[in-house]
């Protein structure tokens, strides 16, 4: 099989002829598709209490990173003309609302082109955490740490790492948006995998993605956020702010950056 080719982005990096990692070909248009349900009523919810638990992402510069469509963006910014957004899917960011679009930079979050020490919040929201190797998931939360100022904020919307572990559906078909997505999970090491055969349900054209996300339990995310300088304020269990419980959907910690 030949190997795929990237042409140069427009920052500047290029990873020349190399194969297209996961994360660089699923966030598209079917993901779009498939998960429109993740709309903005549901970031609504998630900014309103994440604001209520930390006044200061309403403050300065604060980044929503791997925003996506702008969902959550959109809200934080009638609080925060200074907040902005990064994602790598260029089909995602092109999805945004067009006022948005002054406020959005295309970057992949390991080279992450921030100044160290100036944001006043990063959000990751939807779990966009995990997607790399455990050396270059460490150096991402060092280099979020890292940008934070004194007393900055972050908030990690990640997945109940247990809670997938323990439930795992080995495979299901939906579709929504006109897609179907034949989808079959497991555990690889301590990765949930994810490999889904997509069709078209217009045109009949099929192709393969794949998921593959590092399940950290809250107290290795912990341990990470740590050693990056980040201390623990609150944690919830669901967008609304419930506490977090061994069953709760999501594990959303909110840190503060300790000195
Ligand atoms: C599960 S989606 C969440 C999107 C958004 N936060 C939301 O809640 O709708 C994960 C996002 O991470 C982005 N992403 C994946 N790998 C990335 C990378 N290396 N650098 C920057 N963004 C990345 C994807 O393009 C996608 O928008």
């Amino acid at each position: 099989m030949e190997p795929a080719t990237r042409a140069p982005d427009t920052l500047g990096f290029s990873k020349g002829a190399a194969l297209a990692e996961w994360f660089e070909e699923w966030f598209d248009e079917d993901y779009a598709l498939l998960y429109a349900h993740r709309d903005a009523e549901e970031a609504r919810v998630a900014v309103g209490r994440a604001l209520r638990v930390a006044p200061e992402l309403a403050e300065g510069p604060v980044l929503d990173l791997a925003c996506g469509t702008g969902r959550h963006l959109e809200i934080l910014r009638r609080a925060n003309p200074l907040a902005f957004g990064m994602d790598l899917s260029r089909f995602l960011l092109g999805m945004a609302p067009g006022g948005l679009r002054p406020w959005l930079v295309r970057a992949d979050m390991r080279q992450l082109p921030v100044k160290e020490g100036v944001l006043r919040g990063i959000c990751l929201w939807f779990t966009p955490f995990g997607y790399f190797s455990d050396a270059e998931n460490r150096a991402l939360m060092l280099r979020l740490g890292a940008l934070l100022e004194p007393k900055g904020v972050l908030v990690m919307d990640y997945l109940n790492a247990d809670l997938v572990a323990r439930t795992l559906v080995p495979e299901d078909t939906v579709e929504r948006g006109g897609v179907r997505a034949k989808s079959r999970r497991s555990l690889e090491g301590e990765r949930l995998v994810k490999r889904m055969v997509l069709t078209r349900l217009d045109t009949g054209e099929v192709r393969d993605v794949m998921e593959s996300v590092r399940l950290y339990h809250p107290t290795g995310l912990q341990e990470m956020a740590v050693r990056a300088g980040l201390r623990l304020r609150r944690v919830m269990g669901t967008y609304s702010g419930e506490a977090f419980t061994e069953d709760s959907p999501r594990w959303i910690g909110i840190f503060e950056k300790a000195w």
